[in-house]
């Protein structure tokens, strides 16, 4: 039997401790949250609907080769994932100018950028997730040199797997948030998840199909959600 000792609750994730020091339970919760927790409801579906789409790609992701903390689906709203220490940044990458970087920048969203631009995020709700650069990461020694290099690296990388397959299924990834963290051996590897909740994807004819559904108050959050889902499932 599993013990289920609750070692971490996120505002979109539990993670519980196993029997296996190595190994953590992440059961994904019916919670939306935006602009750090401000706007926040309970929909029913919702976790169900993350977990399976993130272990779909996280199980892509692993069979293209990347490192990853996934192992495997085990229920409907629970996964077993690498225990890992998360390094606390999130890692964006942009195609295509929308949300705060269309703020920041004062450009209209929607604008394809011609290099994919990568940045970083220190991940502290206290603070509000600033946006840090390369040289605040090595202050705040999150990562050295080289690991920034390899993060920004792995990203594009990542990138470049996730929207061919989006793109095969007539969604245009925009954006997207990851995390990565320190296994066992010291190596890292990607973690957290990948979902409509951490990514925009726009349709053909410029839909949201993601989180922006919520933060916007466009429509239905799961309708959406489970339009991805399906669509997912015709890359199999
Ligand atoms: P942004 O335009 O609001 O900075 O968001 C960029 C991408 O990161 C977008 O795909 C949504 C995702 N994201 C998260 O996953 N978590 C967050 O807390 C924020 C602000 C954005
Ligand atoms: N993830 C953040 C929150 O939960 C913000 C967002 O995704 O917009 O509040």
């Amino acid at each position: 039997m599993m013990t289920r000792q609750l070692i971490y609750s996120g505002k979109a994730k539990d993670i519980f401790a196993t029997e296996d020091e190595n190994v953590i339970i992440a059961q994904y919760k019916d919670q939306a949250t935006a602009f750090n927790g401000v706007k926040k409801e309970q929909i029913a579906g919702k976790g169900q609907l993350n977990n399976q789409i993130s272990s779909f790609i996280f199980e892509k992701l692993n069979s293209a080769g990347v490192a990853t903390h996934f192992i495997e689906k085990i229920s409907e709203t629970e996964q077993l994932n690498k225990k890992v220490r998360i390094i606390p940044l999130e890692v964006v990458l942009r195609n295509v100018t929308a949300g705060s970087f269309s703020k920041r920048f004062g450009l209209a969203e929607g604008i394809e950028l011609e290099q994919p631009i990568v940045e970083f995020y220190y991940k502290n709700d206290d603070l509000d997730d600033p946006f840090i650069n390369d040289e605040h990461v090595t202050f705040l020694k999150l990562a050295n040199e080289k690991e920034i290099a390899f993060l920004k690296e792995e990203t594009r990388r990542i990138n470049g797997l996730l929207s061919a397959w989006f793109d095969q299924i007539g969604l245009k990834l925009i954006d997207f948030k990851l995390e990565f963290g320190f296994d066992q051996e010291g190596k890292i590897i990607l973690a957290d998840e990948f979902s409509p909740d951490n990514c925009r994807l726009w349709d053909a004819k410029g839909n949201h199909m993601d989180k922006d559904v919520f933060r916007r108050s466009l429509g239905e959050l799961t309708d959406v959600y489970e339009v991805v889902w399906e669509k997912l499932q015709l890359l199999n």
